[in-house]
């Protein structure tokens, strides 16, 4: 079975495409490298011991899409390739809604076109807004985005919903992760942001390198213990073996599937700092700081469905999520520059 992984240079893209070729499938991946670096297929290829076929290739072009189709047989997509950053999207609203809508239906069509009508597509918790349950199960409303970014997901959600309805030969599933951290244990494979990160554990492991000099902590008077934010972090790789077991939902007749992709266990701003100074012995320094618009006081999954209808469940913990993702930055404090 070969897979087409749009967007397979990226963060997730790429640990999902070592996952999947570990597990024997055949992958080809494409991306136009807006925020990624080709370098990371050399360090697939020295984990895996196996080539991978690369497409410079934007999801916009049909051109580029058509080339794609034609030259290999691909039975399913996993589609990664988007814009993600939200205080960019507000921002840039018209960028993202075209990169990221208008590319994905550009991608569908020409998916269609080919008679490829299994995809997987990444969506976000940010669905779910301010949720209405916590931990949230995927029977939980969609709520209010705060972002144009939030509502790409949100309506590619409903897009692909109403193309799987219109026509039941698409397989679909819709996987919403809740907040992807660590790295590959090689420590050769990570997030590589551009600039200063916006993301939590990036930015403690830029203040643990030295980059940044301090955390800046968004708000300690929400409703949580310790008050701040409470999150569901999940390690990049459980969340890459989740798409591989997702494959499952794409065989004939199976229709429309939804997964939360969490571990259903919510840490603080706080205990992510204190895990992360006990689990590599480096100090971060932090200040309280104003809350940040937009966030949410506490969000976590209910992960339980995934686990009885794939068989999958996280498996790493905390601890192992912090020592991967300063085992990543501590070797490339440049990211693939090093
Ligand atoms: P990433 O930016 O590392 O990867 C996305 C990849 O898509 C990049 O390599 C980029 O170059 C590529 N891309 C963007 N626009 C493209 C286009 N028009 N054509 C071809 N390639 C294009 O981000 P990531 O963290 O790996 O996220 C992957 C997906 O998961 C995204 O859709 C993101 O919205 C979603 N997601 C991410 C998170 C997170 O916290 N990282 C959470 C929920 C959902
Ligand atoms: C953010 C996005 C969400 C996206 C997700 C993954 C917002 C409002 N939400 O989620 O849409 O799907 O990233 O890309 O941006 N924090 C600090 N200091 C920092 C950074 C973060 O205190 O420098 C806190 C935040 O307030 C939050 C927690 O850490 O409580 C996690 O933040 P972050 O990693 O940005 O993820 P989310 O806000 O959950």
């Amino acid at each position: 079975m070969t897979i087409l992984v749009t967007g397979g240079t990226g963060y997730i893209g790429s640990h999902t495409v070592v996952e999947l070729q570990n597990a024997g499938y055949d992958v080809v991946v494409m991306d136009n490298l807006c925020n990624s670096s080709m370098k990371v297929l050399d360090r697939i290829e020295a984990i895996t011991g196996k080539k991978v076929p690369f497409y410079e290739a934007d999801i916009r072009n049909r051109e580029d899409l058509e080339k794609i189709f034609s030259n290999e047989k691909i039975d399913a997509v996993i589609h990664f390739a988007g814009l993600k950053a939200v205080g960019e999207s507000v921002q840039k609203p018209w960028e993202y809604y075209e990169n990221n809508i208008s590319g994905t239906l550009t991608l569908l069509d020409e998916m269609r076109k080919h008679n490829v009508k299994n995809i997987i597509f990444s969506s976000s918790a940010t669905v779910y807004g301010n949720p209405a349950i916590i931990p949230i199960t995927e029977e939980c409303p969609k709520g209010v985005c705060t972002n144009p970014y939030g509502w790409t997901k949100h309506m590619l959600e409903q897009i692909l919903t109403d193309i799987q309805k219109a026509d039941n030969e698409w397989n679909v599933v819709l996987l919403r992760y809740f907040n992807p951290i660590g790295a590959h244990k090689s420590g050769t494979m990570g997030e590589n942001p551009n600039g200063i990160p916006n993301n939590l554990m990036p930015y403690i492991t830029q203040v643990a390198v030295g980059k940044l000099d301090h955390l800046n902590v968004f708000g300690d008077d929400y409703d949580t213990p310790d008050g701040t934010g409470v999150r569901d972090y999940i390690h990049v790789v459980d969340l890459a073996k989740g798409h591989v077991k997702a494959l499952k939902k794409l065989e004939p007749g199976t229709g429309l599937s939804l997964y939360n992709l969490g571990t259903g266990v919510g840490y603080s701003v706080l205990d992510i700092v204190k895990n992360f100074e006990e689990a590599n012995g480096v100090k971060i320094p932090y200040v309280i700081a104003p809350r940040r618009a937009g966030d949410i006081a506490t969000c976590y999954s209910d992960a339980s469905k995934a686990e009885k209808e794939l068989g999958w469940k996280a498996e790493n913990g905390i601890r192992e999520m912090c020592e991967d993702s300063w085992r990543w930055q501590k070797n490339n404090p440049n990211g693939y520059e090093d």
